[in-house]
């Protein structure tokens, strides 16, 4: 993988593409919809993805089926600190890279005939190859997300290598850090592989 702000990964089935790359991806975008209810997700990349691209806050890439170049998923990614404590008076921060939204647009789901997890997909072919990458150049030992407080959402996550937190130290990472549009998530991590094992 070749780093540039031009970033374009084809795996055969999909291609992935930076949300500011073309005008093409402002207009997919609004034909984006989310499944599950999670309404924050389609949200997000409507009206606010954009604004977080400028700011610099997070960076947001659109996966296009290869063929038809319609939506199939997107997601966000953006670097974070993970504090954990290691007594009751010092702590020490994990470098971390944060997968800030990750969703499936239902309207190419259906369209499918072949059923298979595309985010699964999207997630091995695409965002663990991208983390890695960065976590390659810049300091990251973990990537994590916070999982919607769904049970069938964390054991999905579970499936891909996230585990969740100790009680004691995910309390801890959310008196420090947590983000108010995530309160009510469950803050999950894995080890970026070939990134040392966690303290
Ligand atoms: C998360 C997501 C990208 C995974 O896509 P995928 O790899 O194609 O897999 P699926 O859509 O089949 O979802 C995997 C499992 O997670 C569950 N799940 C996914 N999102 C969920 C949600 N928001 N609430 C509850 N369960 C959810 C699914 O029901 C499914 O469970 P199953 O395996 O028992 O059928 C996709 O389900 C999605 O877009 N969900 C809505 C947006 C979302 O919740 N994103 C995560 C934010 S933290």
């Amino acid at each position: 993988m070749i780093l540039s702000a031009q970033l374009m990964v084809d795996s055969g089935d999909f291609v992935v593409e930076h949300l500011v790359d073309s005008d093409e991806n402002r207009i997919l975008l609004e034909r984006f919809k989310v499944g599950k209810g999670a309404d924050g997700l389609e949200e997000y990349l409507k009206s606010c993805a954009l604004d977080d691209e400028i700011s610099g806050e997070s960076r947001t890439y659109l996966v296009k089926d290869s063929v038809s170049r319609a939506l199939a998923c997107y997601f966000s990614l953006r670097t974070c600190l993970v504090p954990l404590a290691l007594d009751d008076e010092t702590f020490v921060t994990m470098p971390a890279i944060e997968l800030s939204n990750f969703a499936v647009n239902e309207q190419y789901r259906r369209a499918q005939s072949n059923t298979r997890k595309i985010g699964a997909y999207v997630f091995l072919e695409f965002i663990l190859p991208i983390v890695k990458h960065v976590a390659g150049i810049v300091g990251a030992k973990w990537l994590s997300v916070y999982s919607l407080p769904e049970a069938g959402l964390m054991k999905y996550y579970e499936s891909l290598g996230f585990r969740s937190l100790a009680p004691d130290d995910e309390a801890f990472v959310y008196s420090h850090v947590k983000p108010k549009y995530d309160d009510g998530c469950i803050f999950m991590y894995q080890c970026i592989e070939g990134a040392s094992a966690p303290i």
